[in-house]
């Protein structure tokens, strides 16, 4: 039995390919490289989701008809955000999107593409104590979710970052949550179900749920003034450092370097560079500590040290980060439930039962 169904091949895909030993990602024939900080997100839509939906628009249609959908989903939540809030926030966002109709048109893909976007942006104005902003439909979706935020933006810099991180964590092979989205998607439930699945299986910290403990792990080593005691006590009380390792990367994640690349455009603001030269330094001495402390088992730096930089630089509190990532994977989780429908069987493995079983009767 392969524990954590580790090497276990489940399903073909067309959507994206994650090379372990080379450090690599492929995004439908695309390498990460050639994409992140090119790419918008509305480009990213088209490449995975092309060919599983009938009526895919291109260029500025495709623009505002995700803009659409926002505006769609903001009327749809708008009454609830009151008991929504009530919710942690990453909660709130899943309950929220389970308002979304269970379909699998395009109609359906696109609102649930914006729902992460807007309700993130609704329930961090509403724990603000402000009055939600509504989506602009003729605006990019990364600048629309800083400006339904709240957030200023001089000369559209972090919208830029925004777009970056959305589009490099678009796609991931089948990362836990995509997998929980295709297992759902062969029962043949709607995409709304693949999603929340989806959405479920990424809020755990081992997942999509690490780049909040980053900063907090950031914040500890900057009170207690020197990050190796920090981390060698950490990690040899048998604590996971946030923001290292991976299961399929044996090498460093290339994600990681997307954002490092991603922040490093972000320098231009002043607030940034002092953490940016404090991060650095937490990094190195993360890796020579777990080098150190765990030899042979070549843990590097992950998309989530990166993620932690690049979402708090661009104003975010830590507690959304994970809604963020969702609002990128989101399209991933689509395509693939998509492709999953397409060509795939019920996802029915079997499990090997070990408990009593001498005094059963027949
Ligand atoms: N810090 C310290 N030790 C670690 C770390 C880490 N970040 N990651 C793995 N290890 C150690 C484990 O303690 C274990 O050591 P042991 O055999 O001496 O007990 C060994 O490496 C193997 O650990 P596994 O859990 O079997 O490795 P797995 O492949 O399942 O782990 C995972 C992958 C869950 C990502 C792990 O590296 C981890 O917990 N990292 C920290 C959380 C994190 O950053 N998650 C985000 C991942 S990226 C993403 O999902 C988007």
């Amino acid at each position: 039995m392969a524990n954590g169904l580790d090497g276990v091949i489940a399903a073909d895909t067309v959507l994206s390919h994650v090379d372990g030993v080379a450090g690599r990602l492929i995004i439908r024939g695309k390498a990460l490289a050639e994409i992140s900080g090119r790419w918008s997100f509305e480009d990213v839509v088209i490449l995975l989701f092309d060919g599983f939906f009938t009526g895919l628009p291109a260029g500025e249609d495709l623009v505002s008809a995700i803009g659409g959908a926002r505006c769609e989903v903001f009327e749809r939540i708008n009454s609830s955000l009151e008991r929504l809030a009530q919710l942690p926030i990453y909660d709130g966002v899943r309950a929220g999107l389970a308002m979304i109709p269970d379909g699998e048109g395009l109609n359906d893909a696109l609102c649930l593409l914006a729902a992460p976007a807007v309700l993130t942006a609704a329930l961090l104005r509403h724990r603000a104590g402000s009055a939600p902003i509504a989506p602009d439909a003729a605006a990019a979706h990364a600048a629309d979710m800083l400006r339904m935020t709240g957030h200023t933006d001089t000369d559209g810099l972090i919208a830029r970052a925004l777009d970056s991180y959305l589009v490099t964590v678009s796609d991931h092979g089948l990362n836990a949550s995509t997998f929980a989205a295709r297992v759902v998607a062969s029962t043949h439930a709607g995409l709304t179900s693949s999603v929340l699945a989806g959405m479920s299986a990424l809020k755990g910290p081992l997942h999509g749920g690490a780049p909040g403990p980053v900063v907090e792990m950031l914040d500890e080593i900057a009170r207690e003034g020197s990050a190796r005691p920090w981390l060698e006590r950490e990690v040899r009380a048998g604590g996971r450092l946030m923001g290292f390792g991976h299961r399929i990367y044996k090498t460093r994640d290339p994600r990681a370097d997307a954002l490092k690349a991603a922040v490093e455009r972000l320098r231009a603001l002043p607030a940034i560079v002092e953490r940016l030269a404090f991060a650095e330094q937490v990094e190195n001495e993360a890796l020579a500590v777990l080098r150190r402390e765990k030899p042979g088992r070549r843990l590097d730096t992950n998309v989530e040290f990166f993620t932690a930089l690049l979402l708090e630089a661009a104003g975010f509190p830590p507690e959304a980060f994970t809604c963020l990532f969702a609002a990128g994977r989101v399209v991933g989780w689509i395509a693939h439930a998509r492709e999953q429908r397409e060509g795939g069987r019920l996802i029915r493995p079997q499990s090997r039962y070990i408990g009593p079983i001498e005094n059963i009767a027949a």
